[in-house]
């Protein structure tokens, strides 16, 4: 039996750090509202001349390097993004140019939002069993700054920019690496997080413009009610799936949207805080770079060690959900 093995994990935010003392100067807000409500207290903001590919390509130097492999070794290229730097092509193969990842290999972005690096996992862990790729490079890297009104501060409070990724490899080993992956999707929910123009519904026009139609629109309290039921079930569907229990997972690591999501999930679960690796305070919601950047946090800051499990819980817009169980 087979298994496939996350080998390298890397991350890379930019370096400008917006407060939440710095947006109170631009919309009426507080820190005191946006800590208490959400937990954040600051994020990272890209430069105008850094695109999401720049983000990218940072994390999964990172990556490459903690794995001790180089791009030449990378044939499955995955960029998982809710704002790639074009519509067309896709933001993997201008990552696959620039990095030097070698022209055989398979280069796509996926569109899943929060969940996307869930969603990466999970399919370069089948292609990686079938034996067809040999080392996939699976990137969760989002400029959402680039999408935010700025002026609405039911939205604008919440999200940052930064880039995550993953070296998977296959290995013979058993009973390591990832030991179980589940997606899934509700598409009822597609407005509960959109951005209403600039597809083919609705087209940019000066009208959308006007409108502001190309900025994120989002039901919070909505999202945030699903966001607890769903990953308190697919945390426990891949737990026991596998044949554990929830006090046998050692770390757990969360989409980071909003702590007080993460504390109702803990309660539900039964689980301490402290088995929850959290970095919202000072990254805000970076999408599907949220779950890889924790993971690189918690790895370096020796949270995670050979034999333990980790789960990664994940939710976003679509309404996309997923989770993936990972032995070290
Ligand atoms: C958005 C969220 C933080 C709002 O928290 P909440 O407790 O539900 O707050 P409410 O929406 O009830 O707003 C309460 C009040 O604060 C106001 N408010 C909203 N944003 C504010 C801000 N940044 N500063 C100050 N006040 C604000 C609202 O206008 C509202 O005022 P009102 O009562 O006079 O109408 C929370 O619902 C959430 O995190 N939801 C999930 C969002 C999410 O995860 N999105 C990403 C999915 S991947």
């Amino acid at each position: 039996m087979a298994s496939v093995i996350i080998a390298g994990v890397g991350s890379y935010a930019p370096a400008r750090v917006v407060t939440n003392q710095e947006l109170a100067q631009r919309v009426e807000t507080s820190d005191e509202w946006i800590f208490s409500r959400s937990g954040i207290r600051e994020r990272h903001i890209a430069a105008d001349d850094e695109a999401c590919s720049d983000l990218a390509i940072k994390a999964a130097q990172a990556a490459l390097l903690d794995a001790n492999m180089t791009a030449a070794d990378v044939d499955l290229l995955i960029v998982a993004t809710a704002t790639p730097d074009y519509p067309l092509p896709a933001t993997a193969c201008v990552v696959q140019h620039k990095l030097g990842v070698p022209p055989h290999a398979a280069c796509f972005d996926i569109a899943a939002a929060c969940s996307g690096f869930v969603y990466a996992l999970e399919i370069a862990y089948g292609q990686l069993l079938t034996g067809r790729y040999k080392c996939a490079l699976i990137i969760g890297a989002e400029k959402l700054s680039t999408i935010v009104d700025w002026s609405d501060r039911t939205t604008c409070v919440l999200f940052g920019d930064g880039g995550g990724a993953a070296v998977l490899k296959k290995t013979d080993q058993v009973g390591v690496g990832i030991i179980g992956s589940d997606l899934g999707a509700d598409g009822e929910l597609t407005d509960y997080l959109y951005t209403p123009c600039g597809g083919s519904r609705t087209p940019t026009s000066p009208a959308t413009i006007e409108a502001k139609g190309h900025f994120l629109k989002m039901k919070g309290k909505e999202i945030f009610k699903n966001a607890v039921r769903v990953m308190e079930k697919v945390a426990r569907e891949m737990v026991e799936q596998n044949g554990l229990t929830l006090d046998q997972i050692n770390l757990v690591i969360p989409h980071q949207a909003n702590v007080r999501i993460v504390e109702a999930l803990a309660g539900n679960l039964g689980l301490p805080m402290d088995r929850f690796h959290l970095n919202i305070d000072r990254f805000g919601n970076t999408s599907s770079a949220s779950i890889p950047l924790a993971l690189d946090e918690a790895r370096r800051l020796g949270r995670i060690k050979p034999g333990d499990y980790t789960l990664l819980v994940a939710f976003g817009a679509g309404f996309t959900y997923g989770s993936t169980l990972i032995r070290w």
